[in-house]
């Protein structure tokens, strides 16, 4: 046999290109492209679809302490799985710093969790929470070396934010190391004074939170973060951006020529802050932070998508279950949002909402959907060109769509740990039909395919942004 798999007729879509031809597999990488390919032991007729390098979500949180008494909805199986369905071909979760344990060992600990447990590839960032002589010194640096090539800060949340200083010193150890830092710019003091004046009005249900970290809070750290960057002379993506005011500080760094690249993720195209007003405490279910905004934002997010500020398009993907104790309903949340596990499910529905909003109704193009949903993920992050393109020599890792299937987002066809949607009812154009990670098939018409997890841990390069 000359090939494994041809895949036969189909568009064949890259960040660059759009060409009618057959594709052929061999030992799970792509072996050729061209016309009339033959002798393989697998046809896969794709006329009439689109044949796209798999879906590579950047930005997802995988069994990730998230607090006393609050469990992640997913574990990998569950979430590489969710990602399969939904036409991804590798995730790239988070490794949180412990306080009492060397990150080495967190490290490891979450190798065990994903080994033989994940249907689609998996690497890692690393949550620095704690950026002592230890960790900048030594840990972080031998990490680096081993292709863990980029590292989350938080500039908010308890146990989380950063101060200046500690993120200058962060931002050193990335500078001599090569690796990226991505950062979380919201205000932790603003936050913070602005939550207890909420709760002392008894303004406590889900629809503050929003109301606790407006836009100027996002604006300002932004800025900062920036400015930090320039100084430290390191590039910075600025992850989940929500709004317009943010997303100008980042178009001027960037048209001044930093290297500040930018993530926008679902929920800020198609939420607002009206879902989090929802009866009792339904309104849980969109809590996240940056908070969905408003219609305008939404504009801005894509605008932002459309003329490249925003590179990247994630999901966030940090379900927690809605009707669950440990969840968004965890007792502590009745009496203030403060509570409310932020987060929210979205690896399965990332890809087809851009499709449908984006592509199908004509305000991005294939290429440019292509390019924020994997190509830019795989570049950004030291996977290119192994990952995230259809080239001679790429891994075979694909996934197949009908533009025209239509369906209708529900928690049924999201196959997550989590009990909810916040993309429920959404009517979609556009949908993945085929996974395929390094040749092999992992979901078809909706369905895992039987068989042994074939997703595996991939070291990377540095960034090459
Ligand atoms: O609310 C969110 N986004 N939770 C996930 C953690 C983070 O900040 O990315
Ligand atoms: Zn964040
Ligand atoms: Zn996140």
């Amino acid at each position: 046999m000359t090939f494994d798999t041809i895949i036969r007729g189909g568009i064949i879509v890259t960040a660059a290109d759009t060409v009618q031809c057959d594709l052929g597999i061999r030992n799970g990488r792509i072996a050729a492209l061209g016309s009339g390919l033959s002798d393989a032991g697998t046809v896969i007729d794709a006329r009439g679809r689109y044949v796209l390098p798999g879906g590579i979500d950047s930005h997802v949180h995988i069994a990730q302490p998230s607090g006393p008494g609050i469990v992640m909805a997913d574990d990998f199986e569950s979430c590489t799985r969710s990602a399969a369905m939904g036409g991804n071909t590798m995730v790239l979760p988070f490794c949180l710093q412990e306080t009492d344990a060397p990150m080495r060992q967190t490290v490891n600990a979450y190798h065990r969790l994903a080994e033989g447990k994940c249907h689609v590839d998996v690497s890692f960032h690393l949550i620095i929470a704690n950026p002592d002589e230890q960790m900048l010194g030594q840990e972080l640096p031998a990490l680096v070396a081993d292709g863990y090539t980029s590292f989350k800060v938080f500039m908010t949340y308890d146990g989380l934010a950063l101060n200046d200083m500690q993120i200058l010193e962060t931002m050193a150890v990335a500078k001599e190391t090569g690796a990226l830092m991505m950062i979380h710019a919201e205000n932790y003091d603003m936050i913070r004074f602005l939550t207890a004046k909420l709760e002392k009005q008894g303004d406590t249900a889900p629809y503050f939170h929003g109301k606790s970290r407006p836009i100027p809070i996002e604006r300002e750290a932004t800025h900062r973060a920036i400015t930090l960057a320039e100084v430290s002379e390191v590039p910075l993506v600025v992850v989940h951006v929500s709004n317009r005011e943010a997303m100008e500080e980042i178009r001027r760094a960037q048209a001044k020529g930093l290297k500040i690249k930018a993530e926008t993720c679902p929920q800020y195209l198609v939420l607002t802050e009206e879902d989090m007003k929802g009866l009792n405490m339904e309104g849980a279910k969109y809590v996240c932070s940056p908070p969905p905004r408003d219609k305008a934002s939404q504009q801005a997010c894509w605008e932002g998508l459309k003329t490249g500020v925003f590179t990247l398009f994630s999901s966030d993907h940090c379900p927690f279950r809605y009707d669950d104790t440990q969840g968004k309903l965890a007792p502590k949340g009745r009496t203030s949002f403060r509570w409310v596990p932020n987060g929210i499910p979205g690896v399965a529905a990332r890809l087809p909402i851009l499709f449908s909003e984006g592509v199908s109704k004509g305000r991005i193009d294939i290429n440019t959907f292509v390019a924020v949903t994997a190509t830019n993920h795989a570049r950004t992050y030291g996977l290119y060109p192994r990952k995230g393109t259809i080239a001679v020599g790429s891994d075979a890792d694909i996934a197949i769509w009908d533009p025209k299937k239509t369906m209708t987002i529900s928690n049924a066809n999201q196959h997550h740990g989590a009990d909810y949607t916040p993309y429920e009812g959404i009517k979609v154009k556009g949908w993945p039909v085929l996974t395929m990670v390094r040749g092999n098939i992992v979901m078809k018409d909706g369905a895992l395919v039987a068989g042994r997890p074939v997703g595996a841990y991939q070291s990377r390069q540095l960034s090459r942004i």
